[in-house]
């Protein structure tokens, strides 16, 4: 797999993603402000890396040997997307490292714990694909949505976690990717990872996939997230309410695959979460090429939320949520592994 992140001590090497599938480029951040750029930018994105590439932004800000720096870096960094909670929940683990650890040794410390942090989201990918696997039957056909692969995160993924740990039981019969308008992170991401690892895929635009299940047989959608409130309600890429809609109207089972560190406890429910909106240029342009005319109005949600009820099951490292309800949640978070 390839390397998306390089910890080079005093540097974030970073892949931009926005070049994919054309291009392999790298982009070194040498402070936090550059890394939280480089998260506001696209340039990386995905809940869980933007939460380990948080991590060490704060690692950076670190070699500046004091509390200050680390708090304005922490500012900065969980300020650069406002949706997914990983940044908050990677900034908060670094200053527990912090905790106590005298000013000199706060560069090696933090460096520590961002790998520490880093190779857990690792772990959780795996556990989440053999968890995730159990619930998907042999010779399923399955929709994703946005990317929730390799490079949205430090391992396997979440949503394609499961799907390549199942592929790997040979269940999986076919993926139908969503492009995921507007960033394309289906098309350029999605596609380009299922595709080097040979898992049968087909690229559909998102307003195909409640066509397809109602004219093909579809066994599950399986999608990552970037927040889940208290009471379950899962927020994740646009157009996944509308996916998980049309999936609970033709009786398809709707997953959503998500490490605990995705969990906001303190948001009780889905009207909540913060729903990042976007610049209209990128819905009014492709590549830089405008598909609209001079002046047209847009919006972009770059987000949106699923309610609990339309969720079958929430595959988390320490388990499976089922049904998904905030008692499910509350239990999950308490490490009660069903
Ligand atoms: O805007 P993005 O590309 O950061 O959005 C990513 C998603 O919505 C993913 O589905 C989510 O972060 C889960 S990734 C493991």
């Amino acid at each position: 797999m390839i390397k998306h992140i390089i910890w080079k001590k005093n540097s974030l090497r970073v892949l931009d993603q926005r070049l994919l599938p054309r291009r392999v480029a790298y982009i070194d951040c040498r402070t936090a402000e550059q890394v939280a750029r480089a998260i506001k930018d696209m340039v990386l994105r995905g809940a869980p890396l933007i939460g380990c590439s948080a991590a060490y932004g704060m690692a950076l800000a670190a070699r500046k040997r004091s509390t200050t720096a680390l708090q304005a870096a922490a500012r900065v960094l969980v300020a650069s997307r406002p949706t997914a909670v990983n940044l908050a929940h990677a900034v908060d683990a670094m200053f527990r490292a912090a905790a106590g650890t005298p000013p000199q040794r706060l560069p090696a410390v933090l460096a520590r714990a961002a790998e520490a942090y880093f190779r857990s989201d690792l772990d959780y990918n795996r556990r989440m694909g053999i968890l995730g696997a159990r619930l998907i039957r042999k010779g399923s056909r399955v929709i994703t949505h946005c990317n929730a692969g390799a490079l949205a995160t430090s391992g396997i993924g979440t949503a394609l976690g499961v799907i390549r740990e199942s592929f790997r039981q040979g269940k999986i019969a076919h993926v139908y990717a969503d492009e995921t308008r507007p960033y394309l992170q289906g098309s350029r991401l999605t596609l380009w990872e299922l595709m080097g690892e040979g898992i049968p895929c087909t690229l559909i635009t998102d307003s195909m996939a409640a066509h397809l299940m109602k004219v093909s047989r579809i066994d599950a959608v399986i999608v990552g997230s970037d927040r889940i409130a208290a009471n379950g309600d899962v927020c994740n890429k646009i157009g996944t309410y509308g996916l998980a809609i049309a999936a609970r109207h033709h009786k398809v089972p709707f997953y959503a695959v998500a490490p605990t560190s995705t969990i906001d406890p303190a948001t009780p429910d889905g009207s909540r979460i913060p729903i990042e909106e976007r610049s209209a240029a990128e819905v009014l342009e492709i590549s830089g090429i405008p598909i609209a005319p001079k002046g047209a109005r847009a919006r972009h949600f770059g987000f949106d939320v699923t309610p609990a009820r339309l969720v079958t099951a929430i595959v988390t490292e320490k388990g499976v949520v089922r049904p998904v309800n905030a008692s499910g949640i509350a239990k999950i978070l308490a490490g009660m592994v069903r």
